[in-house]
C-alpha cells in the first residue's frame, strides 16, 4: 500500500510517500524556523499561511522523487491533531480533499502516534510491547504500548513540556528559537559540576514530570550571574550544561521507574527532544544496566516530519480503518482514545 502523508500541525510542512512493501519512498520538509525566529516562537497565523504556500509544492516534489503519479496512491494520511487549529486545517483540508478526489481511503493521524511510531521507520526498529517517552515541544508523556494503536498514559508533565523548557531556557541565554539544539550545543562546552540544578519530582514516587520549577531555578541562576546586563559566555555554557543534565537525569529516573511500573524493559524515545545526544547516551546506559534496550528515530524523524504521519496512517489504513468525508482538525486530542489497530 502506497500512502501519502501530510504534516502541518505546527511550524514544519512535512510530506512523504511510504510504501508498506518498499518502505519510505520520499520525504520532504519545509521548516518555517526563519519565519518565526524574529518573534522568538511560533506565530500561528503566519504558520497557517506558510503551510498554504508549501503543502502543494511539497506534494508534487515527493511524488516526483518517489516516481509515483497521484493515481498510484492507495491511501492518504494527514495530521488531524493535536496542534495549532489553523495550521492543522491546512493539511486536513488538502489531505481530505485530495483523498476524496482520488477516491482513496483517507485517515486523520494523531501527531503523537506519528512520533511514537517513528522509530519503526528504522531498519531495526523496536518490537512490541514497549514503554515510550514522548518528548516534544508540546508534550512530555510516558506511555505503555502493548501493541500498535494501544496507548496507556502512565506519566506526563504537569506544566511545561521538555522541549518547551529547553526553548525557554534558550531564550534566557539569548539563543535563537527553537532553542533545544542550541542549548545542547552550548552545553558541550559547559563545565560539569559548576552548577547543580534540581531534578524535579524525583524524590517522591510517581511518573509525572514538572519543569516549571527548574525553569525558575535556571532564571534565578542567570539573574545572579548577570553583571551590567551581561552574562559571561562560559557561565552561559555552564548553565546550559546544568539545565540539560537536570532534565536528562530526571528523565532517566522516570524511565527506570516506568520499567519497574510496567514490567517492560524496552524503551522508545521520540519527539524533537529525542534528538538530544546526552539524553540518548544516558538512557541507553540506564536501559543496558536494567537488561533492556533503547530505540529512537533517525535524526530527521525526531522532529516533525511527513514520514511518521505516512507510516502511522499506513498502519491504520492496512488494518481497514478510514475516516468519513469530514475534515478533521483536533487541536486537543487524547492519545488514549484512539481506536486499536488489529
Ligand atoms: O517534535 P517536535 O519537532 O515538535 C512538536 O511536536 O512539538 O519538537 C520540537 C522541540 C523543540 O522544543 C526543540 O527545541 C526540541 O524539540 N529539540 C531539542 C533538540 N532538538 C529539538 N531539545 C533538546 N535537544 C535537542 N537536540
Ligand atoms: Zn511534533
Amino acid at each position: 500500500m502506497i500512502v501519502l502523508g501530510i504534516e502541518t500541525s505546527c511550524d514544519e510542512t512535512g510530506v512523504a510517500v511510504y510504501d508498506s512493501e518498499r518502505g519510505l519512498l520520499a520525504d520532504a520538509l519545509y521548516s518555517q524556523v526563519t519565519l518565526h525566529q524574529q518573534y522568538g516562537g511560533v506565530v500561528p497565523e503566519l504558520a497557517s499561511r506558510d503551510h498554504i504556500r508549501k503543502t502543494l509544492p511539497l506534494i508534487r516534489e515527493v511524488l516526483d522523487e518517489a516516481g509515483c503519479a497521484l493515481g498510484d496512491l492507495d491511501g492518504l494520511a494527514y495530521t488531524a491533531g493535536p496542534g495549532l487549529a489553523g495550521a492543522l486545517l491546512v493539511g486536513a483540508s488538502v489531505g481530505r480533499s485530495l483523498g476524496m478526489t482520488l477516491g482513496i481511503p483517507t485517515i486523520g493521524v494523531h501527531h503523537m502516534e506519528g512520533h511514537l511510531l517513528a522509530p519503526l521507520l528504522e531498519a531495526n526498529g523496536p518490537e512490541f510491547p514497549f514503554v515510550a517517552l514522548l518528548v516534544s515541544g508540546g508534550h512530555t508523556q510516558l506511555v505503555e504500548v502493548p501493541q500498535i494503536g494501544s496507548y496507556k498514559l502512565i506519566g506526563e508533565s504537569l506544566d511545561d513540556a521538555a522541549g518547551e523548557a529547553f526553548d525557554k531556557v534558550a531564550k534566557m541565554l539569548g539563543l535563537p528559537y527553537p532553542g533545544g539544539p542550541h542549548v545542547a550545543r552550548l552545553a558541550e562546552s559547559g563545565t560539569p559540576g559548576r552548577f547543580d540544578f534540581p531534578r524535579p519530582m524525583t524524590n517522591r514516587p510517581g511518573l509525572d514530570f514538572s519543569f516549571s520549577g527548574l525553569k525558575t531555578y535556571t532564571l534565578n541562576t542567570v539573574a545572579e550571574h548577570t553583571v551590567d546586563g551581561l552574562l559571561n559566555e562560559q557561565t552561559k555554557a555552564d548553565i546550559a550544561w546544568a539545565f540539560q543534565e537536570a532534565v536528562v537525569d530526571t528523565m532517566v529516573i522516570k524511565c527506570r521507574r516506568a520499567f519497574e511500573h510496567s514490567g517492560m524493559k524496552r524503551l522508545v524515545i521520540a519527539g524533537g527532544v529525542s534528538a538530544n545526544m546526552r539524553l540518548r547516551e544516558k538512557l541507553a546506559h540506564m536501559a543496558k544496566a536494567e537488561g533492556g534496550e533503547l530505540h529512537y528515530p533517525g535524526f530527521a524523524f525526531c522532529t516533525d516530519n511527513g514520514a511518521m504521519i505516512a507510516y502511522a496512517g499506513c498502519m491504520r489504513l492496512l488494518a481497514g480503518q478510514q475516516d468519513d468525508l469530514s475534515i478533521l482538525a483536533r487541536p486537543r486530542w487524547n492519545l488514549e482514545t484512539l481506536p486499536k489497530v488489529g
